[in-house]
């Protein structure tokens, strides 16, 4: 009798947590929630192979659900992005127009469902796995999508303004032309930094330190310092609860590293107060 009450009582949390809503996606004024099951059993869920998956390194199988069905029927305003925001706030600014593509001949994405009895491995030197739900993606393009935009541990899709009209303190000297390498390194730290660095306070996470507030990193590490923290954070210094990851070469080049730093070099000299 003891025993049973016992039961009873453990299984009622775990029906709590079963039913709470995972995902939330919101735009154009409207929100929809979902639970893991909600996920689960839409007739649109499918099993998919990853060829290379980011967070784990190495091919994976997942139940998982087409993000251009969970964003259709929505609204978005003109020039508007997806931010991914995860559950411990990184927030990736991810193109509307990779996130809502149903072209197999290009890259889809999906957002992957851990299933509650089987977890997912832990991802390397982390204490967690990429679930409860991950960003990921497949298709022969798939090489073409940054690393950042695989966002693992995913909370909620939300439209915003694309980070330049957002975000006014990310915009470098206007009078730099298009093609100026400069830019080719913004659009880089929007994509692979801006999720966890704000910049002059644009940003919508603290994960990580602001790279330009009160002093921009190409002002007190040396440039060889740098670039070696940037394509491996432990290469420089190690701690057990650092949280930054290194990328090899085929996720961010060589070249795209110096972009990069051309940009916060470029910044350095831009500093603003940050939005209030
Ligand atoms: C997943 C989140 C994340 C991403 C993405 C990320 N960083 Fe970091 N970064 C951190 C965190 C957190 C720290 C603080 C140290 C730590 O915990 O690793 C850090 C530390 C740093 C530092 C050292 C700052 C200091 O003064 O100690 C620099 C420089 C830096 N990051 C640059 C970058 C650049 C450039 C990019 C983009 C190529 C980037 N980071 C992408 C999370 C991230």
């Amino acid at each position: 009798m003891r025993a049973l009450v016992f039961g009873a009582l453990l299984l009622i949390p775990s029906l709590a947590r079963a039913a709470e809503p995972l995902l939330e996606v919101a735009a154009g004024g409207e929100t929809r929630s979902y639970t893991r099951e909600e996920l689960l059993k839409r007739p649109d869920a499918a099993t998919i192979e990853v060829a290379k998956d980011i967070a784990y390194g190495g091919p994976m199988t997942y139940r998982a659900v087409p993000v251009a069905a969970l964003l259709s029927g929505l609204t978005f305003p003109a020039g508007s992005v997806i931010e991914a925001v995860a559950i411990d706030g990184f927030a990736a600014q991810i193109p509307l127009d990779l996130l809502r593509n149903t072209d197999a001949s290009k890259a889809i994405a999906w957002v992957a469902i851990e299933p509650e009895d089987q977890p997912w491995p832990k991802i390397a030197g982390k204490d967690y796995t990429a679930g409860p739900l991950y960003v990921v993606w497949t298709g022969p393009e798939v090489a073409s999508i940054r690393s950042e935009y695989w966002a693992y541990q995913l909370a909620k899709f939300e439209s915003q303004l694309s980070p330049a009209a957002r975000w006014p303190g990310l915009a470098v000297d206007p009078s730099l032309p298009d093609d100026d390498p400069v830019r080719a390194g913004q659009t880089l730290y929007i994509a692979q930094c801006l999720p966890c660095h704000k910049l002059n306070g644009g940003g919508a996470s603290v994960v990580g330190p602001d790279l330009n507030l009160p002093m921009n990193p190409t002002q007190y590490m040396t440039p060889e310092g740098l670039h070696a923290l940037i394509r491996d954070p432990k290469s420089v210094r190690s701690w057990p609860g650092m949280k930054m990851n290194g990328l090899p070469p085929d996720l961010l080049s060589d070249r795209e590293i110096d972009l990069i730093v051309g940009y916060l070099k470029h910044m350095a000299g831009r500093k603003q107060a940050p939005p209030q």
